[in-house]
């Protein structure tokens, strides 16, 4: 915790030798300073460990020339052999290469070396080259330095009892300035006494549905496609499932008939990409049980004005469910709800541990200095421009998208599932990462309620601006090829 917090301040060195610290010991190798802990009598081991560590991070990278042992052996106050040794095992584990004349090398396979970034060996934890798998946003535009900058401020001014545990409901002051903008930005009808801060769209979506079942709720109709860990929530909090049949105008409540609650995406259907229609949109603010909206990238419209909220209908009934996943990072774990006022009471029952306070006013002075809206503006304009290329791009093999311009995906549909499936393996092969509607569709939604669909779900804004250009060009090869792709009589583009 110590040496986290000293690095992050930049102040480099600072913890070497502190009591409480461990043995932590500072060398400077290929112009980086690298903090080794050495703590124990297996000094070797830990050097070694350290030195790996550090290749598998990229903090070393390839072709990095490493001091010579009697160099490093002479910062770290170590036996030379020791480090000799710490060289050779490397060396074998093939991290290091050692040449005669050009010193000791970090080395070009470092993938082979490593099983935690070995594809085949731990493919649920390997991160692929290129990754155009939709869900995430570009984690490197994160606007670490204004982020860096409030929260220093926050901290630097916060009074004690900000740090005491909070409000479950959420910070006053976030829930003030949330209010505005989710009035200003999406149109919701609320003020900050119906706002509930949660930890991420997954926990607001885990609390609304406890209190649901609380209330004696039995079943949740779900859009039939969409993410399965959604629909995983939803059970484990006691409810049944009914998947709706989604088409070119969302999703079709005509289904929903016994249903208690439904969960919907109305700005922009996940996956399919479509909006509710103006039509289905009406039936839902006048259905008879509780809309869980579901508004995870509604800031990011690109042909013209948002949609605004499905809750301005139904304030009574609908809970809205916001998220700054998309906006800023998923790692934050900062999302909101703006509930009914007859389920308030219900939904805060079940409130436990929220963001931190800290993250949370962070967020809300952002807000309020219109920090927020900039970042949103700038992500949306980066991310509007990655979807133009991407159209442009398939548009060249006469491919198309389908869907709204908006949000962080688009559909490129296929003939069938084993196109699909077909594809995203070739993509494997080239290092590309995609995901297919398959994974998106829920357990009984079958040809006959959702339609046979077949695409893939292309995430544009994950991949971080430098590597977009080659992850495009990567899928525009793997969906040319003709043995993939192969548009047959039964081709049916959505409605
Ligand atoms: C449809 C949908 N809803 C909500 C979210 C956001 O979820 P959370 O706020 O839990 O990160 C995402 C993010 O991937 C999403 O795709």
């Amino acid at each position: 915790m110590t040496e986290t917090w000293a690095n992050a301040s930049g102040e480099a060195g600072a913890v070497s030798g502190e009591a409480g610290a461990g043995d932590v010991r500072m060398a400077t190798v290929g112009g980086l300073d690298l903090h080794l802990d050495l703590s124990g009598h297996r000094v070797r081991l830990g050097l070694e460990t350290a030195l790996r560590d550090a290749i598998r991070i990229g903090r070393l990278g390839v072709g990095t020339r490493l001091p010579s042992s009697r160099v490093l052996a002479a910062d770290l106050g170590l036996a030379r052999n020791t480090v000799a040794e710490v060289y050779s095992q490397l060396v074998a584990e093939g991290w290091l290469t050692a040449r005669t004349g050009s010193g000791t090398t970090v080395a070009e396979r470092r993938a082979a070396a490593d099983p935690d970034v070995n594809d085949a060996a731990h493919p649920e934890t390997a991160a692929p080259r290129y990754d155009l798998r939709a869900g995430v946003p570009d984690l490197s535009a994160f606007p670490r330095r204004a982020w860096l900058a409030t929260a220093r401020r926050v901290l630097a001014t916060a009074p004690d009892r900000l740090l005491d545990y909070p409000d479950p409901r959420g910070l006053p002051q976030l829930r003030e300035v949330l209010a505005g903008y989710l009035a200003r930005a999406r149109g919701v009808v609320t003020d900050p006494g119906h706002i509930v801060i949660c930890a991420g769209f997954a926990h607001g979506l885990a609390v609304t549905c406890r209190a649901l079942h609380a209330r004696g709720a039995g079943t949740l109709a779900v859009e039939s496609y969409g993410h399965q860990a959604h629909r995983d929530i939803a059970l484990a909090q006691g409810l049944r499932l009914r998947p709706l049949p989604v088409d070119g105008s969302g999703a079709d409540l005509g289904e929903a008939g016994g249903a208690d609650a439904v969960l919907l995406t109305p700005a922009h259907q996940f996956p399919l990409g479509v909006t509710l229609h103006p039509r289905r949109r009406r039936e839902a603010a006048r259905w008879g049980g509780v809309v869980i909206e579901d508004d995870y990238d509604g800031e990011f419209r690109y042909d013209r004005q948002p949609v605004g909220a499905l809750q301005a209908l139904a304030p009574d009934r609908v809970v809205y469910a916001g998220t700054a996943s998309k906006s800023l990072a998923p790692s934050l774990r900062l999302g909101w709800l703006v509930v009914p006022p007859r389920l308030l009471d219900a939904v805060a029952a079940q409130l436990a541990a929220g963001p931190s306070a800290l993250d949370q006013l962070t967020l809300a002075e952002g807000i309020a200095s219109g920090g927020y809206d900039r970042q949103v503006r700038r992500a949306r304009l980066a991310y509007r421009r990655r979807r133009d290329r991407l159209v442009a791009a398939l548009g060249r093999q006469h491919r198309h998208v389908t869907g709204i311009a908006a949000g962080l995906h688009a559909v490129l549909e296929l003939p069938g599932t084993g196109t699909e499936r077909l594809v995203i393996t070739r993509a494997a092969g080239h290092g590309l990462a995609l995901t297919g509607l398959e994974s998106y569709r829920a357990d009984g939604a079958g040809p006959v309620i959702a339609g046979d669909r077949a695409g893939l779900v292309i995430g544009y804004a994950r991949p971080p601006e430098h590597a977009y250009t080659t992850a495009l060009a990567r899928l525009c090869a793997v969906v040319s090829s003709p043995a993939s792709i192969t548009d047959g009589n039964h081709y049916q583009p959505l409605a």
